[in-house]
């Protein structure tokens, strides 16, 4: 695994930024797989600056989401498909039907998770995939539990990922309970990873998941089995791996 250790969130930003943009220019109809949350905003912001300077072009990009909530329409300002076009896919050159995140309004849940399974694994897997950490362990949805799931499927939020989000919400009531969200397995089959982590709130987790034991209950510790992965952090995130790594 490869860290990089950035003074903050502005520079980790960049980092992340200067990795996809990478990966778009050596293979312009590449697979991104991409996430959401507020870690990888920054390197968002920092694509579409390199895109309106004419410097990089997504026309070609295919992409496809970790996960979205279940219940929330695409028009929803909470949900993943809003977050998405409104961060990156309505800036860019991106063609939106080249743009997939699983359909949280599908009327069989399980049905989507199968169809959109089936989705990456036409497109051939992430060539990149780009992961946030939840203060729990998750990536995507992939929440603490007693086995790694394989495939996209539907999860139940823990109480500390719908306290977390909750900032987003008008309260912890409305955030969705439930979620789709790609697989482990699904995750894993990415050629690179690139993970991003910014704030004092994930040091436990960064450090647990990537210098700690590979356990369900810590579900980006399978991370550690990933021939690519590149960690982009700043400083406070990495503040209990300077210990870990002692051990
Ligand atoms: C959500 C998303 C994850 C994300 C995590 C951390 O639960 N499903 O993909 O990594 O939150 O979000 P943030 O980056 O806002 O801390």
């Amino acid at each position: 695994m490869r860290i990089y250790r950035e003074k903050d969130y502005d520079a980790m930003s960049r980092r992340a930024a200067s990795i996809i943009a990478a990966q778009v220019v050596s293979k312009p109809d590449c697979v991104l797989g991409l996430a959401t949350g507020s870690s990888p905003v920054g390197a968002y912001q920092q694509l579409v600056k390199w895109y309106e300077r004419g410097d990089l072009s997504f026309k070609e990009v295919r992409s496809v989401n970790l996960d979205e909530y279940c219940g929330l329409a695409p028009g929803h300002d909470q949900s993943y498909r809003y977050f998405m076009q409104a961060n990156l896919f309505d800036h860019v050159d991106i063609r939106p039907e080249n743009t997939n995140v699983p359909d949280g309004l599908a009327a069989d849940p399980r049905v989507e998770c199968a169809r959109y399974e089936e989705l990456v694994a036409g497109l051939g897997y992430a060539d990149l995939q780009l992961l946030g950490i939840g203060r729990n362990g998750h990536i995507g949805f992939n929440e603490p539990c007693g086995e790694f799931p394989k495939a996209t499927h539907v999860v139940d939020l823990t109480q500390s990922t719908i306290e977390a989000n909750a900032r987003f919400f008008a309260s912890a009531g409305d955030v969705p309970r439930q979620a789709l969200t790609m697989g482990i397995g699904t995750i894993m089959r990415a050629r690179k990873i690139l993970i991003v982590a910014s704030g004092a709130d994930k040091a436990d987790a960064v450090a647990k998941a990537f210098f700690g034991p590979i356990t369900p209950e810590m579900p980006a510790s399978i991370l550690q089995l990933h021939p690519d992965v590149t960690l982009v952090a700043d400083e406070s995130a990495l503040s209990h791996v300077v210990e870990a790594e002692k051990r």
